[in-house]
């Protein structure tokens, strides 16, 4: 009898534990342990035909986009949104007379109920037209410098863990707290401009902010609705208002609205690649750690999973993109394809080796795996296979690098843009 309670006792331990280690998700760093994987190849199209010219190129184009639509990020709404620019404040002896400093709100006229969309731009002063890196960021305008007269957001904001914001709302502590990822000075003094808005104002980062955001409004018969398979997602919204931004742009004389940068990082920089993507307008593209959903390759299983963002952020992306939770195989695409939709323009991808879960071999093979696309231009890409050591940029029309250090935006990631931008887009 003992033995029988003996081993009845070690069955059912053994039966919860292995319940325990099939729910228990894995995150696996060891690049031992990726295994094989197929991906799909941007240059065959859905009907099995290969893509040779650039006009073939073009309706595959167009299906892949849709595809990434329809499977990860949701439709965008195609219907016209009427702006209002209003120029709030102009400051023309800003960071110690070296820029002029802008501030617009977008207003969008037939949602009152709808926060503007407020953009920071700054402008090198005593230049003509010049191109622009236009990035959102995480925390307000009054984030990413210590200048005084910027307002301070009074949206939604993220509680930290310290006070820089009481309440879900910004306060004082808070002035300047991004502005090491902002080396505006330094984008200013090489002739660019810097345009950039709190990614709140379009939806508040959170499973509900959507409520708050653009798409309570704009979106199918149900706007916001998260159910409705490819109903756009906050990534998209984020994307939506970089557009949104960039409409704005075309109208200020003092830029060249044809080097318009899509810049990001990480959930910002998945919405920079979509901003890009959906909209030819923006010259180039620049993914700082974007990472899974982002530049990552989604098939290859390192760091962050398609599973576990869509757990973490269901309100990111579509709800058909969680049907593929535990069969990322079956994705009819992958980020590769992605990236390749950025061509013939050019694009940067970076990552950071204290950053594994954004999968920095995963970002740099996205890619290297557009280089077949490039190529239909004439153009080269990456030009190689090769990871390269860290600290060492590579690439032609495509760009990588792999940074020391951790999940940021760092002065040595801004010395590349800049000198990317230099070459490539100026
Ligand atoms: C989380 C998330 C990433 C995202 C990152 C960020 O780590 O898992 O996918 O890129 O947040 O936006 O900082």
């Amino acid at each position: 009898m003992a033995r029988f309670l003996f081993c009845l006792a070690v069955a059912l331990l053994t039966v919860q534990f292995t319940n325990g280690q099939a729910t228990e998700p894995v995150y696996n760093y060891d690049e031992t342990k990726v295994g094989t994987y197929i991906l799909p190849n941007a240059l065959i199209n859905s009907k099995g035909k290969a893509v040779k010219t650039r006009a073939e190129w073009a309706s595959r184009r167009t299906e892949l986009r849709q595809l990434f639509a329809e499977n990860v990020y949701g439709k965008t709404p195609k219907q016209a949104v009427r702006l209002r620019f209003q120029t709030t404040s102009v400051d023309s002896s800003a960071l110690n007379g070296l820029a002029i400093r802008k501030l617009i709100s977008i207003i969008f006229v037939d949602y009152p109920q709808l926060p503007p969309l407020d953009v920071l731009l700054y402008l090198p002063k005593g230049q003509r037209t010049v191109p622009v890196f236009l990035g959102l960021n995480f925390c307000g305008n009054h984030c990413v410098t210590t200048e005084a007269a910027i307002p301070l957001s009074t949206r939604w904001m993220v509680n930290g863990n310290d006070d820089t914001s009481l309440n879900n709302k910004a306060t004082e502590k808070a002035r300047g707290m991004q502005a090491r990822r902002w080396p505006i000075t330094t984008i200013i003094k090489r002739g660019y401009a810097l345009a950039t808005a709190y990614y709140g104002d379009l939806e508040p980062d959170h499973p509900t902010g959507w409520r708050m955001g653009i798409r309570s409004v704009l979106g199918a018969s149900t706007p916001g609705d998260s159910t409705k398979a490819d109903n756009w997602g906050a990534i998209g919204a984020w994307a939506w208002g970089m557009s949104r931004i960039l409409d704005y742009l075309q109208t200020d004389p003092a830029i060249d609205a044809k080097r318009v940068i899509s810049f990001g990082h990480s959930r910002i920089g998945k919405a920079a690649i979509w901003a890009g993507v959906q909209d030819d307008r923006f010259a180039a593209v620049i993914a700082n750690e974007s990472g899974e959903s982002g530049a990552a390759l989604s098939r290859r299983w390192y760091g962050e999973t398609v599973e576990r963002i869509n757990t973490s952020f269901p309100h990111w992306f579509c709800a058909r993109y969680k049907t593929y939770n535990k069969r990322v195989a079956d994705l009819p695409v992958d980020q590769h394809e992605l990236l390749a939709l950025i061509a013939p323009r050019p694009l940067y991808v970076a990552s950071a080796d204290g950053d594994q879960w954004s999968d920095p071999k995963g970002e740099f093979l996205g890619a290297a795996y557009t280089e077949p696309v490039y190529a239909l231009y004439g153009k080269v890409g990456l030009g190689t296979m090769t990871f390269p050591a860290v600290n060492q940029p590579i690439g032609q029309t495509v760009r990588y690098h792999d940074r020391t250090g951790k999940h940021d935006v760092m002065d040595y990631d801004w010395e590349q843009y800049l000198r990317f931008a230099d070459e490539l887009v100026r």
